[in-house]
């Protein structure tokens, strides 16, 4: 009887979704929803009952209401590259962003208005064109949408520059799980009008509401870049000089790092050649950027100062700064080829990164021997991406042994990825049962019916 049931409110939500958005953009064919029911990992699968594109805010105020009426689920999608298994549907509709993807250009007070599902490298290029820059940059900028990044507060390598998402938002308009629309978009910089909604939907992970148009502020661009590329004997070395750099160099846009196992995957995965004659157990790779001048003197300069004295890459050509770019960035889906990977995405206070980086490993050997650990990410930030491979996707050993050392250092389980359903049974460890009620509160205040994104955050 229950199931004849559920069977009656499915049918009604399809012909009502269908009835809004047209036949054309709603659809259950199973080939189509293979795609938005596994996530990037291939950690995480679930099930879809349906996948719908709407094209206009109107739209998305219709599904919303569709999935309220009927109290199925519904979770926003972009372009499926978070990684921590948050846009994975489970018995939900999944809302593509696919469609929205109208820009506003940029103006002169250097801001530009985008559709949810415009993706990184389209911002980047309107910026471009527009004769600014965006604050934001990482690996998956082809697929990566704007809706996806201002949920998961998404950071990158420029973090330590321009900050990470959160500072780029300077308005939002998004749909909340009663279909009302809250939008402020006029682009003010200072508006002190009570509660900052935009700021809370940012990092709301797709729990609070779904954004369909965001407000962005823009950077002057840099055009003059260097990169150098540094072989370093231990991570310790890499953190001390990467804090030097920052205090030595107001060009420094990205200090990043990885250690030579995560180089090696990359050589063979990618089959690139190896960047110097001997190999090094740890690397960092540093960008400065300037408007007029070639700055590679002043970073030869501070690499002097700082008293570094190791193998060393230096290029400020475009084509060779991007093939040492290349060791860094093709990391990801280096991993991923080696295996289902278990990532962990975590921050450490600045002091304490080299102690995490030298008891990591060991912590993982012995809660899950045989583990493979690759290590690298945004140093200058105290970023690491701890990832694992070997153990099942279900065994969560390693990664509990992880999370336990990085709350022991008093760092974060995510400190950019989010939390999704990878790390929601950690979250109350991390914030503490205040700050975790008090989230839910607003969470039952604004979805009562736990209608958007169920199961990622609170678990
Ligand atoms: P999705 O994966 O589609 O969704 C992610 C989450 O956001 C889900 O919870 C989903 O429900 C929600 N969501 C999506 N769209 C909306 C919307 N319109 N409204 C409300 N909720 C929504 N991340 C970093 O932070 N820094 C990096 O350096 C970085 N590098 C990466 C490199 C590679 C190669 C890959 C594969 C990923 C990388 N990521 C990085 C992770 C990922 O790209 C980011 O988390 C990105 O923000 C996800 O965007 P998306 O459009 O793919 O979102
Ligand atoms: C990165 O910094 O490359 C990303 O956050 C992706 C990852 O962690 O694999
Ligand atoms: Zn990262």
């Amino acid at each position: 009887m229950a199931s004849a049931r559920i069977v009656i409110v499915k049918s009604r939500l399809l012909a009502g979704l269908r009835a809004a958005l047209g036949d054309r953009h709603v659809t259950t064919d199973p080939e189509r929803l293979a795609s938005v029911e596994v996530d990037w990992t291939r950690r995480f699968r679930g099930r879809a009952l349906a996948l719908v594109r709407p094209g206009t805010t109107d739209e998305v105020v219709a599904t919303v209401r569709a999935c309220a009426d009927a109290r199925i689920p519904l979770v926003p999608q972009g372009g499926n590259t978070g990684l921590v298994g948050g846009g994975v549907p489970h018995e939900a509709v999944v809302l593509s962003t696919a469609r929205l993807t109208a820009v506003e250009p940029a103006t002169v007070d250097g801001q530009v208005t985008v559709g949810a599902g415009t993706t990184l490298a389209s911002v980047q290029e309107h910026a471009r064109m527009a004769g600014w820059a965006f604050g934001v940059d990482f690996a998956a900028r082809d697929s990566a949408t704007i809706g996806g990044m201002v949920a998961t507060n998404a950071g990158g390598v420029n973090v330590l520059r321009y900050g990470a998402m959160r500072q780029q938002v300077v308005g939002l308009e998004a749909v909340l799980a009663d279909g009302s629309v809250i939008s402020r978009t006029s682009g003010l910089l200072k508006d002190n009008t009570g509660y900052d909604l935009a700021g809370l939907l940012v990092g709301s992970e797709g729990t609070l509401g779904v954004v369909t148009r965001a407000r962005l502020r823009l950077v002057p661009p840099l055009p003059r870049r260097a990169v150098a590329l540094l072989a370093l004997t231990d991570a310790s070395a890499a953190v001390t000089l990467a804090a030097e750099l920052r205090r030595r160099l107001p060009s420094l846009l990205a200090a990043e790092l990885f250690t030579d196992a995560g180089l090696r995957l990359v050589l063979d995965h990618a089959r690139l050649a190896p960047p110097f004659a001997t190999h090094a157990p740890v690397y960092l790779l540093v960008e400065c950027g300037e408007t007029e001048q070639d700055p590679s003197d002043s970073l030869a300069a501070a690499l002097d100062a700082a008293g570094f004295d190791g193998d060393a890459l230096l290029e400020a050509d475009a084509d060779a700064r991007e093939r040492l770019w290349q060791y860094r960035e093709r990391h990801t889906e280096a991993i991923n080829a080696e295996g289902v990977p278990h990532k962990l995405d975590v921050t450490l206070p600045l002091d304490r990164l080299a102690a995490f980086l030298g008891r990591v490993e060991g912590v993982v050997d012995a809660a899950a021997p045989g583990t493979r650990t690759y290590l690298f990410g945004h140093v200058g930030d105290g970023n690491v991406h701890v990832n694992l491979v070997g153990p099942s996707s279900e065994d969560e050993a390693a990664d509990d042994a992880v999370l336990r050392l990085v709350l022991e250092l008093g760092g974060s389980i995510s400190a950019e990825h989010g939390i999704g359903r990878a790390k929601a049974r950690w979250l109350a460890a991390d914030r503490g049962r205040p700050d975790l009620a008090a989230m839910r509160a607003i969470k039952r205040a604004l979805d009562p019916d736990g209608i958007l994104n169920p199961g990622v955050l609170f678990g």
